[in-house]
């Protein structure tokens, strides 16, 4: 993986599985520690202190269409070789949280990718689960809620076009006001 976006693609595909119906995605830029963390936090079906150990093993998956599991252990790779940490708590029936912190200047630290793009999608292709986004660059940050979003859309779904365009655009404009000139 090239980007650090797909990597949260792969994260939030295990929160889906895991039947979450909330999803909280976290992505915070600090230029002031030099660091570029990413959380993932559900309320999904969780893991027992058994399965914890054994997700950061390469090897090891639940799932049954291909032999291999690398979600976790790739990201987990990609924080500690900028210089980052990576941790992971679970509770059965609670769920789960995935924290990764890098290195933001470090020379291995792949890029960010097009967040937008991962939050517009997975938002679209889950009409089920509820999605909080929150994008924090210094001392500034905004938030995507789609259950505040539902609230106000009152019963009209968020995949209409015109709903649709309005997260494509809110993501993309609010992004760029809160970077600045910098990029990730
Ligand atoms: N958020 C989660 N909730 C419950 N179980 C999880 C979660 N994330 C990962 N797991 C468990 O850890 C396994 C390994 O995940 P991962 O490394 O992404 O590989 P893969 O998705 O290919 O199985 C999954 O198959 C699943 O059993
Ligand atoms: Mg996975």
């Amino acid at each position: 993986m090239t980007e650090l976006s797909l990597n949260v693609l792969d994260i939030v595909n295990n929160s889906i599985r895991a039947n979450a119906n909330l999803i909280e995605i976290t992505v915070s830029i600090h230029r002031k520690s030099d660091t570029l963390s990413i959380e993932i936090a559900d309320n999904g079906c969780g893991m027992t202190e058994e399965e914890l150990k054994r997700v950061q093993d390469p090897f090891y998956t639940t799932r049954t269409t291909r032999g291999v599991g690398l979600g976790i252990p790739f990201f987990q790779q990609a924080a500690l070789s900028t210089g980052g940490s990576f941790a992971i708590k679970s509770k059965p029936g609670i769920g789960t949280r995935v924290t990764a912190i890098f290195g933001l200047s470090h020379i291995d630290r792949m890029p960010l990718g097009d967040m937008n793009s991962t939050i517009y999608t997975l938002i679209m292709a889950n009409r089920q689960i509820d999605f909080l986004y929150t994008y924090v660059f210094d001392d500034r940050q905004f938030h995507l809620d789609t259950r505040e979003l539902r609230e106000i859309l009152d019963g009209i779904p968020l995949d209409t076009p015109q709903v649709s365009n309005y997260i494509k655009e809110y993501l993309e404009e609010n992004q760029k006001d809160v970077n600045g000139e910098y990029t990730v």
